[in-house]
């Protein structure tokens, strides 16, 4: 049976993609700026025989061994399935089995489709043989979900704004002392998914042209202060995205409130940690979780501080990183 793997790690946004264009798939309103996590990882597999005779072929989807409905699948399966039979792919009539597994909790907040859709693509793309550049690969990763066009690479990415692809701003060495902590603050379902509650914000929330006018200058300033490797100018842009981003769908009607008690406990914590001459700058996304941005030199503190506090369930570690792999067999 022909079979293929792929794996890819979620993307963390230091500036925020919230909103689309209208029109195209995912297509983002905001230019976001985001980092590999490389000791995260979504890896899957993707196994296939010919559908029978007369009947189109299809696909059953498994996520950390739960069968999945299909509909959040079907237009990335099908978009690579259409490149497959444009390229006379021996296996593109073929029922396929995906199965995907994540080495950190599902559907909490922590980017899990950034890197299930990228990992979905690049098995797909391993499984039909085909041979498309990052770019291209990118591009279809975004019809599945916006972030995961920026998973496809590791290291430092960039999606702009209106674009259809993401691409790599820097390798993952570039600023190797760079860490992330993730703090666990609660790991159940999220009450709204990330795509209806940014839909929700564009149509109903005051604050959403604003959020997206005055998004494009913490870009620039993200930039400058990677290629700088200056974590003061970074953190601060990076805190400033999503606070406007909270604020643009805390606005919205109804309200869309990912935080939790324990999250704003972590957020206290990082202020503390700061007056302290601490690097703890912080990240939220659409979910309860935390993230900090931190150099080396300080996980050690932020961990102490992370662990005796009882808003916090687990601490993750990552470097940057999360260059993507995929292969047949
Ligand atoms: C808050 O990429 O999950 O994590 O394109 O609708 O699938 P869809 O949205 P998704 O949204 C990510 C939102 C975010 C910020 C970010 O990753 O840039």
């Amino acid at each position: 049976m022909p079979r293929a793997r792929a794996s890819a790690s979620p993307s963390l946004a230091l500036i925020k993609y919230w909103g689309k264009q209208q029109g195209d798939m995912n297509v983002p309103a905001t230019t976001s700026v985001a980092v590999g996590l490389h000791a995260l990882r979504t890896i899957t597999v993707v196994e296939g025989e010919p559908a029978a005779e007369g009947r189109p072929p299809g696909a059953r989807v498994s996520i950390d061994g739960m069968e999945q409905s299909i509909a959040p699948f079907a237009a990335v399966i099908a978009a690579l399935r259409e490149r497959a039979q444009r390229n006379g792919s021996r296996y593109s009539e073929y029922d396929l089995t995906i199965d995907s597994n994540n080495t950190f909790p599902t559907a909490a907040g922590i980017a899990s489709s950034s890197s299930g859709f990228a990992a979905l693509a690049g098995s797909l793309a391993a499984f039909f043989e085909l041979e498309l550049s990052d770019r291209e690969l990118s591009a279809l990763a975004r019809t599945g979900s916006g972030s995961a066009a920026r998973s496809v690479f590791g290291g430092f990415t960039r999606f702009d704004s209106g674009s259809h692809e993401a691409y790599r701003i820097y390798p993952a060495d570039h600023w190797p002392e760079l860490r992330v902590l993730v703090a666990i603050t609660d790991t159940a379902r999220k009450p709204i998914g990330s795509r209806a509650a940014m839909e929700r914000t564009r149509t109903t929330s005051p604050y959403y042209d604003a959020w997206v006018s005055d998004s494009f200058s913490l870009v620039d300033e993200a930039v400058a202060a990677i290629a700088g490797r200056d974590i003061e100018r970074l953190g601060t842009a990076m805190r400033a995205s999503y606070l406007r981003m909270t604020g643009s769908m805390l606005a919205s009607d109804p309200p869309v409130i990912y935080w939790i008690s324990q999250s704003i406990s972590v957020i206290h914590l990082c202020d503390e940690l700061r007056s302290n001459g601490i690097h703890a700058w912080e990240t939220m996304d659409a979910g309860p979780q935390v993230k900090i941005l931190t150099t080396a030199h300080d996980v050690p503190a932020i961990r102490t501080a992370l662990e005796e506090s009882s808003a916090v369930v687990h601490v993750l570690e990552s470097e940057i990183g999360g260059e993507p792999s995929w292969r047949i067999g």
